[in-house]
């Protein structure tokens, strides 16, 4: 919009008063040709203008001078008063300041970019000259094709009535010569599923196009999917931690308790989820745990107590081994989350900072194996409309991808027609699912589906151990 990127040297020049007068000139409360005696007329009624670049501490004088010299019919048809008026310039201002020390980066990839021209400022020189000197420069930021359109008016009066119907038919042309597909803003209807898909992830290697296709289903349409042969997932070593968990709930219920969240400020720790009362009761119980930190002070808010403090680790010599599998789980866990969120921009043609830069340095995260009871005779009483609540319904509301290994299935995805698909277990699999972060992220392009773990599915104890990538807030 007859903007060049590098923007620097222009707000540097552009100092309080020409900030307010270019402001009333795009709204025309009085010609172009006038500005410059209209910054005369100012100076000289208010002469401690004549060096001040920020705004003076006279501002709201000048104001409402500059404003009862306007064009008060043109006032009346915006219907803008004096308060207004007045928060405008300083917003604008604010703006103008922000620019001295913008920098343009990153590029459009895939798409048709398109400059609009505009007769320039004096100070730019003619229109060719612009376009050839400033406008030009947008090349740099564009991986894919570029045009430079030129549209009637100045560039304080493109978007003016005059102009605006002209400026809008070159816009639909634009459009219309546009790379993207005609539909791509409307999101295609989302396929149902009944079977979760299994992906080897080899195929990245071996078959770019056909991984990205299998990607793009699960992502887009089921919001679940199992990978095999994921780097540093193989089954011996899911094996050997679904044996930890094992013996680690076979300990002692007092052994357990000695680990108990209660007597842990940040909550981590061993608990039970069957003696909960209400919504949350499950049949299940858990170890939480996380990347060893420091307790948070105490006035921390709580969601950080959650995701920092020290961790009750079991006893290396009750427990071998324990805690350093743990630990090299969630490292692979986190080079996996890496490597898909490069995957997905690959898949979005999306540069891969765009996602990554949403994760800390440090490898952090929040985790815990749960433990799923098999039913019994005794609770299956329990089960209402063929579910017995391993875990609740619910989308996860904090991920952009979670990652699960399971010792055996029970966990469901409840598809777009709200019928329950089973999520097998797959040796050596790792179970994705997408959370509501990146179906947010993604304009609903990626779907976060429901899912919930049934017990009347689990006929003999499952292990889960899952973990919570963290990411930086947005
Ligand atoms: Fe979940």
């Amino acid at each position: 919009m007859n903007l060049p990127p590098h923007i620097q040297f222009r707000m540097h020049e552009l100092v309080w008063l020409e900030v307010m007068i270019n402001l009333c000139v795009f709204l025309a409360l009085f010609p172009d040709g006038e500005s410059g005696s209209m910054i005369a007329q100012v100076q000289e009624h208010f002469p401690e203008l004549l060096s001040s670049d920020s705004e003076p501490s006279c501002a709201t004088d000048v104001i409402k001078w500059v404003f009862d010299h306007s064009d008060q019919a043109r006032l009346d048809a915006l219907q803008l008063k004096l308060p207004d008026f007045e928060r405008w310039i300083r917003v604008a201002y604010d703006i103008s300041c922000t620019g001295r020390s913008y920098e343009p980066s990153g590029s459009v990839r895939g798409a048709l970019t398109t400059i609009f021209c505009a007769i320039p400022l004096h100070s730019m020189g003619t229109r060719e000259e612009f376009k050839a000197d400033r406008l030009s420069k947008w090349a740099d930021f564009c991986q894919g094709p570029y045009e430079m359109v030129d549209v009637d008016g100045e560039h304080y009066t493109m978007l003016s009535e005059t102009h605006v119907s002209s400026f809008a038919e070159r816009l639909r042309g634009a459009i219309g010569r546009s790379q993207l597909p005609k539909d791509s803003a409307i999101p295609r209807p989302k396929l149902d599923f009944d079977a979760i898909p299994i992906i080897d992830f080899s195929l990245y290697s071996s078959d770019k196009g056909k991984y990205f296709q299998q990607m793009q289903y699960a992502l887009e349409d089921v919001g679940f999917g199992i990978l095999v042969n994921a780097p540093g997932f193989e089954d011996t070593f899911q094996k050997e931690l679904f044996s930890l968990a094992d013996q680690l709930f076979n300990k002692p219920q007092e052994w357990r308790d000695e680990l108990g969240t209660s007597t842990s400020y940040s909550l981590r720790g061993y608990f039970r989820a069957d003696t909960i009362q209400g919504h949350h009761k499950a049949f299940a119980e858990a170890y939480r745990f996380g990347l060893e930190m420091p307790s948070p002070p105490a006035d921390a808010p709580f969601w950080l107590r959650l995701h920092e403090g020290p961790n009750q680790w079991p006893r290396e010599d009750d427990l071998p081994r324990f805690r350093s599998m743990m630990e090299t789980l969630f490292q692979q866990y986190r080079n996996l989350n890496i490597t898909l969120n490069e995957h997905v921009c690959q898949l979005l043609n999306i540069p891969n900072k765009v996602l990554n830069d949403f994760f800390p340095s440090k490898a952090e995260f929040n985790s815990a194996i749960w433990h799923y009871f098999p039913v019994t005779p005794e609770i299956l009483s329990e089960a209402q409309d063929g579910f017995l609540q391993g875990m609740h319904e619910h989308r996860d509301p904090s991920t952009f991808l979670t990652c699960l290994i399971q010792s055996r299935a029970g966990l469901q995805a409840k598809n777009h027609a709200g019928t329950w698909v089973d999520v097998p277990m797959v040796p050596g699999g790792v179970v994705f699912n997408i959370g509501m972060q990146l179906m947010k992220l993604t304009g609903g392009k990626f779907v976060a589906t429901t899912h919930r773990v049934n017990t009347l599915k689990i006929d003999t104890d499952r292990f889960v151990p899952e973990a919570y990538i963290r990411h930086d807030d947005f």
